[in-house]
């Protein structure tokens, strides 16, 4: 059986790290870095996440709060508070939790925040940031499915990395952070033929496409290093990922289980981009 890659423990692993560099930071005068989270949609999941996110923040010492907004807030109202987040020294980053409520357009919101901020890493400067190999913010998701790759202790370079999914949340950038590691790598999608084929050529595999247990047996390379960005339900309501595990794991060489595999990566590095934010602001206002 392949190696169960516990992305738990290297969570909290980061978490640690991250606590006691926010204490670094204050200690050497640094101010206390914050984390503006606005939920602003009705999705029952994002209650969940920003509370969760809210909560991480004061465990490891950083501020955060939590901007609740009714289904009556116009474009405008939304906007509006965006601007004042960018404007607010004591805030270093701003998540706007996605969905917003229907009547309402994200990319407006999403490019109004301030780059600097942008702790998710969705901003176009961001973007750009990272595919031209510049310091700045990247999305949490794909860093952290990274950090999971990183943790096998294989050496990545010259390796064939497929990436199934091409969002920009998490297929794109997962993607590019894989190329800087040199990698030589493939994005598959819905009109790639012969997906297995594709798959199975890949000492990297990465779903990021949201069916359950699409991507088994006939798509894995043997000893090949399998992460499974996918949340999903399954018919008896549990959660499972976009690879079938139970059909992988013992052809795989390494493996993400759902949950607990790259599910509280993503947290994890949200607390670390923070702190990155808070920094970076730092050096910015000297
Ligand atoms: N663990 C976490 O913290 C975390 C964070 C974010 C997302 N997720 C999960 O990751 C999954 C993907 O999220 P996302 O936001 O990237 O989803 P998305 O925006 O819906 O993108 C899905 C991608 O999958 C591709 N796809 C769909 N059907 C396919 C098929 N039959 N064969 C090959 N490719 C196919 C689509 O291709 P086209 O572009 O051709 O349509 C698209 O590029 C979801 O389950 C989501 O819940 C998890």
């Amino acid at each position: 059986m392949g190696t169960i890659i516990d992305g738990k423990a290297i969570a909290a692993g980061i978490k640690e790290q991250v606590k006691a560099d926010v204490a670094a930071h204050k200690a050497a005068g640094g101010a206390t870095p914050g984390l503006t989270v606005v939920l602003c949609g009705d999705d029952p999941a994002s209650q969940v996440y920003v509370t969760n996110k809210v909560k991480t923040c004061a465990e490891l010492g950083m501020k955060s709060e939590l901007k609740q907004l009714p289904p009556s807030t116009t474009q405008a109202q939304l906007m509006a508070l965006v601007a004042e987040l960018n404007a607010d020294p004591t805030v270093h980053g701003i998540l706007v939790q996605l969905p917003l409520y229907k009547h309402l357009q994200d990319g407006p919101v999403l490019l109004a925040i301030n780059p600097d901020k942008d702790v998710d890493g969705f901003h176009p400067i961001n973007v750009g940031r990272l595919w031209t190999d510049q310091d700045g913010l990247f999305p949490c998701t794909p860093v952290g499915s990274l950090e999971l790759i990183k943790g096998t202790g294989v050496d990545l370079k010259g390796k064939h990395a497929v990436v199934v999914g091409r969002s920009n949340i998490v297929g794109k950038p997962m993607a590019a952070l894989l190329l800087k590691q040199h990698c030589t790598v493939t994005i598959a999608h819905s009109r790639t033929v012969d997906l297995p084929a594709v798959c199975k050529s890949a000492d990297i595999l990465v779903a990021a496409v949201g069916k359950t247990k699409m991507l088994g047996a006939s798509h894995v390379k043997p000893g090949a290093i399998v992460i499974d960005v996918g949340i999903n339900r399954d018919a008896n309501n549990k959660l499972c990922g976009d690879v079938d595990f139970e059909a992988v794991k013992d052809i795989a060489g390494f493996i993400t289980p759902v949950p607990g595999g790259v599910g509280p990566m993503t947290i994890a590095l949200l607390m670390r981009n923070t702190l990155a934010a808070a920094k970076r602001q730092a050096r910015k206002s000297k």
